[in-house]
């Protein structure tokens, strides 16, 4: 039943998503933001010590991700995982997790 009421919000989430970019971005979107499930655990919900990710406001993601690569964050890893985006594609990254519940 959890797991239902969480696909929904994940689909309710993904439709919000949906009315501001074309489907194949959102495809885009999910594929980039699959990289960080590793780390920041799935849809960006972290069930360890990382921080989640999922619900922060886009600004802080894309700010954070621009200061990780930029090198004018703190950071163990995050500087050179962000390194290998462009300013498009951290853009998409930070509207993506900022939909999940
Ligand atoms: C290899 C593990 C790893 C991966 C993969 C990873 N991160 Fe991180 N992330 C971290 C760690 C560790 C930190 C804490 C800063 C540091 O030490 O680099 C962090 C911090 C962050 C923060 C700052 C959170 C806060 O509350 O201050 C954001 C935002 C973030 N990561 C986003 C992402 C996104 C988006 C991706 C995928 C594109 C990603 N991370 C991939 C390990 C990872």
């Amino acid at each position: 039943m959890r797991r239902l009421l969480r696909a929904n919000l994940i689909l309710l989430a993904a439709f919000a998503f949906a009315s501001e970019v074309q489907a194949s971005e959102i495809t885009r979107a999910v594929m980039l933001s699959n990289s960080c499930a590793a780390c920041h655990g799935t849809d960006g919900n972290s069930p360890g010590a990382m921080p989640s990710i999922n619900g922060k406001s886009a600004q802080f993601i894309s700010r954070a991700l621009l200061e990780f690569r930029e090198g004018k964050r703190e950071a163990t890893v995050m500087g050179r995982h962000a390194s290998g985006y462009s300013d498009d594609e951290i853009q998409l990254i930070a509207d993506y997790f900022s939909t999940l519940p």
